[in-house]
């Protein structure tokens, strides 16, 4: 079903890649695409003589950006929490919900009970809904199970997702994501228990791609971590972190000492981790429905890591709790409102940071060598992306070079 050559035009292309242009924009462009992988992009009279016999699919007046990425979802979940909204507005903190039982922990609940195809069920609308804007690789993470068990129903119910849908699907094991009730002041015993040795049991049946965890005070310790992040490196398995999120406990200088992907929140991030995120190359993923949902009063630093170099994506966070987001364009419009981001680095944070963030050079960007997942909008502009809300212009996404 993979073509073999197939060539595009449209009046604007948003390579990402040549950024010393605003969104690397190419007018009345071209795209080459050869057994799925981008051969040509640029001019459309400087077409290649191998694409320029071919019928060409033009998309006319629409704009071309590389397919949308979203790089840090809980997307796979028993049950909701509608229940705790209503809780918050009465004026409960997320931390007091989350201490009374609730938060993770009520989920966590639900997700027990639920069977791999209950959770595949109710996952399809949400992964449905992020396909619908142009998504083609999305994050998700386990850290709803806590036990050896459910973790890896979890991560199974992830890979088989990723067989009903046209998208790849990265999965992250978050066992270390709250310490369950049955270990409750035990945390440590439940890392040695639990989530090293289920780390070892999901990633024998190659259902791991990267180990996450949340440093918190309601979750875990940076020695914690460190105890199950040299486990993922003795596998071979790259590491990303929740860090910093409610207060500053280290977590992203010790995940930057683990060369961590990415680490992700960061509200409360100071100069000294976002110093060691620089050195590790590691990408910060801003989370703003988890900043609106939580009603946030502190920022991330967005000019701390523009000054350091180190490269921001955004994404939906996509959870039953703390970011109940389906929209991915509504967190680019997020990032610019709340975090005031520009147009420019929110695409760049759903498309090349968010590939980075997931280890993955070889997409997010429309480039020669790459593959060509790429998305074609009812948009004129690129900054429009960002801009509306509560609207979809996807015209259509574009997998491998198939339309
Ligand atoms: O990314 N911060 C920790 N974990 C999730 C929240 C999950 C939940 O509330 O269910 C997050 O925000
Ligand atoms: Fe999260």
């Amino acid at each position: 079903m993979t073509q073999n050559l197939a060539l595009f035009t449209a009046r604007r292309i948003a390579t990402m890649e040549a950024l010393d242009r605003p969104y690397g924009l190419i007018e009345n462009g071209a795209i080459g695409v050869e057994n799925g992988m981008i051969a040509y992009v640029g001019a459309s009279d400087q077409i290649p003589a191998r694409f320029a016999t071919l019928p060409r699919h033009d998309f006319g007046n629409r704009l071309v950006t590389p397919a949308l990425i979203d790089c840090h979802t809980h997307l796979i979940h028993g049950g909701n929490r509608a229940h705790e909204f209503e809780m918050r507005l009465k004026g409960a903190t997320y931390e007091e919900v989350a201490r009374a039982g609730g938060g993770i922990l009520s989920t966590v609940r639900a997700t027990r009970a639920a069977t791999v195809d209950e959770l595949v069920e109710s996952a399809l609308p949400r992964l449905d809904g992020l396909i619908a804007e142009g998504v083609s690789m999305v994050e998700i993470k386990s850290g709803y199970g806590l036990t050896i068990d459910s973790e890896c129903t979890m991560l199974r119910a992830a890979r088989r997702l990723s067989s009903l849908r046209p998208i790849d699907i990265r999965a992250s094991y978050l066992a270390a994501h709250a310490v369950p009730p049955e270990y409750a002041g035990r945390a440590d015993a439940y890392i040695d228990e639990v989530c090293i040795p289920g780390l070892r049991v999901a990633h024998a049946e190659g259902l791991v791609d990267a180990v996450d965890g949340f440093c918190e005070g309601i979750a875990f310790s940076t020695t914690q971590m460190a105890r199950l992040f040299s486990e993922a490196k003795r596998l071979g398995l790259p590491v990303k972190l929740h860090a910093e999120q409610l207060s500053n406990r280290g977590g992203a200088k010790l995940a930057a000492s683990f060369g961590a992907l990415s680490c992700e929140h960061l509200e409360y991030v100071d100069d000294e981790g976002i110093a060691a995120m620089a050195a590790a190359g590691c990408v910060a993923v801003l989370l703003p429905g988890a900043f609106y949902t939580l009603r946030e009063k502190q920022m991330p630093p967005v000019d701390g890591f523009r000054q350091a170099g180190v490269p921001i994506a955004v994404s939906t966070d996509l959870n039953p709790g703390s970011s109940p987001l389906g929209s991915l364009l509504l967190a680019m419009n997020m990032a610019c409102t709340l975090f005031r981001m520009t147009p420019e680095e929110a695409l760049a944070g759903t498309t090349r940071h968010a590939a980075r963030a997931l280890g993955c050079d070889d997409r997010g960007r429309i480039a020669a060598g790459l593959k060509a997942d790429l998305a074609v909008w009812n948009c004129a502009e690129p900054a429009e992306l960002s801009y509306r809300f509560g609207v979809n212009p996807l015209h259509a996404r574009i997998i491998g070079g198939c339309l």
